[in-house]
Parts: structure tokens; sequence; C-alpha cells
């Protein structure tokens, strides 16, 4: 087993025990390096209720437990959130994971409530669930995110534990507008999409957290490749498969030579990094590599989660697990910074991978390994 997994593992788990002990508000982005929090976790509170139950589900430690029930439980009213594109990273990492682990039925029930949040907000003129009403003011009711495809997997879980079958339309429906809209031609795809939400006319393509229209915001990369590769694990289509594999074909020729991803694909070299496009898209390559057995993707997914490792780890003495992410540039947000979410996408994904190689090298001491069927999704 690889000395630099068994560290990164290590070294996050040492971070995610001392915010627990610290206690306070839900993490979300860094600002000078410290965290800034949230009293309802916002969007984001499920990723640190998720990193909890990992380092529960690990460590076995009564603390994380407790942290890790509290954290979930302050997130369970926010189920019924009506105006929220976000409330599958609010559930998975949270009220599912806590459930599959304590078999508390409050969570199995919330997270049920949070699908069918969710598919609530299904336009069904448009064909999609438009995103950020939370915002207020601006009209959003036609601007759809790639972010969205990642929550989708909730409601698929959802019907797969006893919710109506036809919420499974909800989430054909909005992957199949994304396909034929976000993705471009050369497998990259954009951030946001303008649609006409009377009758789902394809207005155009555009960003919000991205360097332009037609840039490659690499966070949304990101979330494209593994939310398709989540959606065609979840539901056999061939066709989330292959937009997930030409997204997967996109990175590879645009990842800088360091294997870290810059904020945005099209980008200049010198702009910021965004360490959390990195988690995100390895997390995504791995649960493409498990569908496809394809050693490129699992080669790729460990050269960028070696590449975070060697040189985005926080320093010890200080709060998050990752460095140099980039929350919203354009919106001067968190640049340079930490994000709740790409430490829970990395810690995962090292997960994942040294889980892989203790299957195949069973003899070298797999201690994490049965972690990969039980945190997969
Ligand atoms: N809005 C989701 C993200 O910032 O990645």
């Amino acid at each position: 087993m690889n000395d630099w997994l068994i560290g990164g593992i290590e070294a996050a788990f040492d971070k995610v025990c001392a915010q627990a002990s610290r206690g306070g508000d839900f993490p979300h982005i860094t600002q000078g390096g410290t965290w800034c929090t949230t009293r309802d976790g916002v969007w984001t509170g499920g990723f640190w209720a998720g990193l909890l139950w990992l380092g529960y589900e690990v460590k076995k430690s009564d603390a994380l437990l407790t942290a890790a029930i509290s954290f979930t439980e302050r997130l369970l009213p926010r189920a019924a959130d009506s105006v929220n594109h976000d409330l599958g990273f609010m559930f998975y990492p949270s009220a599912i994971q806590g459930w599959r682990l304590t078999g508390d039925q409050r969570y199995f029930d919330a997270a049920l409530t949070a699908a069918e949040s969710l598919a609530a907000q299904f336009n069904p003129q448009g064909g999609f669930i438009p995103g950020w009403g939370f915002f207020g003011g601006k009209d959003w009711s036609g601007s759809v995110l790639i972010d969205t495809l990642m929550n989708l997997p909730l409601i698929v879980w959802a019907v797969q534990h006893g919710a109506d079958a036809r919420l499974l339309d909800v989430v054909h429906r909005h992957a199949k507008t994304a396909l034929a809209n976000h993705q471009r031609a050369d497998g990259s795809v954009f951030h946001v999409y303008k649609f006409d939400p009377a009758n789902g006319t394809p207005i155009a393509g555009d960003t919000y957290q991205g360097l332009d229209a037609a840039s490659a915001w690499s966070r949304g990369q990101g979330w494209a490749l593994a939310g398709f590769a989540m959606l065609a694990d979840m539901t056999g289509s061939q066709e989330y498969l292959a937009a997930a594999q030409r997204v997967a074909g996109y990175v590879e020729k645009h990842l800088p030579e360091d294997g870290i991803p810059l904020w945005d694909y099209r980008a200049d070299d010198a702009s910021p990094k965004d360490s959390s496009a990195g988690a995100i898209t390895a997390y995504g390559l791995i649960r493409l590599w498990k569908l496809t057995s394809s050693t490129r993707y699992l080669d790729l997914a460990e050269t960028m989660l070696e590449a975070l490792t060697a040189h985005c780890l926080a320093r010890p003495d200080s709060a998050p697990i990752l460095v140099h992410a980039t929350a919203d540039l354009p919106h001067g947000l968190g640049i340079d910074e930490s994000t709740i979410y790409g430490d829970f996408y990395f810690l995962k994904s090292l997960l994942a991978l040294h889980g892989i190689k203790g299957r195949r090298d069973p003899d070298k001491g797999d201690t994490h390994g049965s972690l990969v069927q039980t945190s997969n999704r």
C-alpha cells in the first residue's frame, strides 16, 4: 500500500477529529485559512456530517458518532426545503449514511422527504429542476446548473427505497436536458444553461462561477463526471455512462501536468487552482472505473489524488484538510482557500482507492477496504 495514500487518509482523519472536538457550526469555506461556518448548513452541511460519518465508520470513535448524529439532526428540518436544488448534497452523505450506519428511521424518513422536496421543484414544461431559487431576488427559474446532476442520486435512492416510481421521470428528464444542452461536442459542460421556463426552449449556455460562458469551470466538469457516473451506476443507463466518459476525456486532455485542475480549464496557467475540483473529479473517475474496469480512469484518479496529497494538504496546525481550493472566483469568494466539499470528496476518494488497492493486494493490510461498499454513494 502506498505511503502517500495512508498518510493522506490519516492526515484527513486527524483534521476531522480535531474539528469535531471544536464543535460549533457547519464548516463551509475558509477565509484566510479559517472556516467560515453556517448555522443551518446552507448547501454544504451534508459534507461536514458526511466527513463525520466517514470518520465514525472507520475509527468507531464515540466522539465522532456523537458529532455525526448532532450535525445530521441539525440538517433534518431542511428536508422540507422547497427551493433548494442541492438537497442531494445535503442528505446523501449525512442522513442516508447515518441511516446505513445506525438504522435510525428518522434519517431514512428525512432522506425520503428531501428526495420528494427535490423532485417537487421539477418544472415539467421546461424538463428540468431550476437552480438557485434560494438566492431570491433575481429570477433563476430558467437557469439550470450542471451541479444539480449530483443531487439526482438522492431521488434514485428514494425510489429504490419505496418512493413513488414516477419520481424517476424527474431524474431522467432532467439528466436528458443536461445531456442535450449542457454537454458540448468536446465533452466539456456549460456550468449553466438558460431555458424559457414556460416551455423549455433552450436559450444559451452561461456560467456563474466559471471564466465565461464558453469556458470549462473545473468543478462543474467534476460534478458532471461524477453525477453522470453515479446515475449510470444507479439506473444502468449507457447514455449517462457515455456522457461521463466524454467529460473524463476532456479532463484527461486539459488537466495541467501537475495533476491539479486550475479553477477553470480555460484559465491561464498562473490562475488559482481548485483542489476541490481535483477531489470531485477523482471521485467521478473512480466511479467510472468501477463501471468500465478501464484502468486509465483509475490511474488518472490516483495521479490526481497523489498530486493533491503532495501539494494541497493543509498544515497540521490548521483546520481544513485541503488548501488551494477556489469556491467562486468571479464573485471573489474563497479564492485559494479550502472548501468542505473538497475535503469530503478527497477523503471519500482516498478511502475508495485504499479499498480497491487492498482488495487487489489482500496481504497488505486493508483496514479501510470495507468502506468502499458502504460509503459508495
Ligand atoms: N454551487 C456548487 C459549487 O460551488 O460547486
